[in-house]
């Protein structure tokens, strides 16, 4: 089979391979097939086959074993995925809490569907098994960041910045995703101060109650 020519992605990358390969002992090399395919995807967005064979060389397993480890994960993508992807959990906690409605408004948004990426290269989409925050759907990843409890108005704002070319900012679980990070970094003290709130707590909202709920309606 006739690979393209491609200059192998780690001969300028010396340090970081030894980096990698020195985590495990030297009778455990294979395991560093996952931590070098997740450098080349990072880097490329995609894990293509010459890719593949390089690091399938690197660390003593067939390129058979190679794909099957990455095509048991839906992190690693054969072909290109847009700057902006975006996962959407279709798991039955998320589908009882808007997960469905979240996936057609992500349809209509991007005018994609599950597997596309759009021809500018911008978005793609997928549908993924349970990204493990079930209590805490609609859960939609974009990148590496999870959005919790997305409702359409969120998803507005995610769109928002990500058409601006910015990653949408990582929110807090509970109020979820409707509860910036700067804002639930700090609560009102009784005497009207502010101050830091312990790591992993939320805000309730000025009148007491609790931020909007999820869901896309
Ligand atoms: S069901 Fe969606 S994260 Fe688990």
């Amino acid at each position: 089979m006739d690979l393209p020519t491609l200059k192998p992605f780690f001969e300028d990358k010396p340090e970081l391979l030894q980096e990698i390969l020195d985590r495990y002992p030297p009778n455990g090399r294979r395991s560093a097939l996952m931590p070098l395919m997740w450098e080349v995807q990072r880097a490329e967005r995609h894990i293509g086959e010459a890719r593949l064979h390089e690091i399938a060389e690197i660390v003593g397993v067939t390129v058979t074993e190679a794909k099957g480890v990455m095509s048991f994960y839906s992190t690693f993508h054969e072909h290109p995925v847009g700057r902006f992807h975006l996962q959407v959990c279709r798991t039955l906690s998320c589908k009882l809490a808007g997960g469905d409605e979240l996936y057609r408004a992500l349809v209509e948004e991007t005018g994609l569907v599950s597997g596309e990426t759009d021809a500018e290269g911008t978005f793609s989409l997928q549908n993924v098994e349970c990204l493990g925050s079930c209590g805490t759907g609609p859960v939609l990843q974009v990148n590496d960041t999870y959005h919790e409890r997305v409702t359409r108005t969120r998803l507005a704002e995610l769109f928002a910045e990500m058409r601006a070319g910015r990653e949408p900012v990582p929110t807090r679980e509970r109020g979820g995703d409707n509860v910036s990070a700067d804002k639930a970094e700090r609560v009102d003290a009784p005497d009207g101060t502010s101050v830091d709130a312990p790591d992993g707590t939320s805000v309730d909202a000025p009148d007491g109650t609790s931020d909007e709920e999820g869901g896309v309606a």
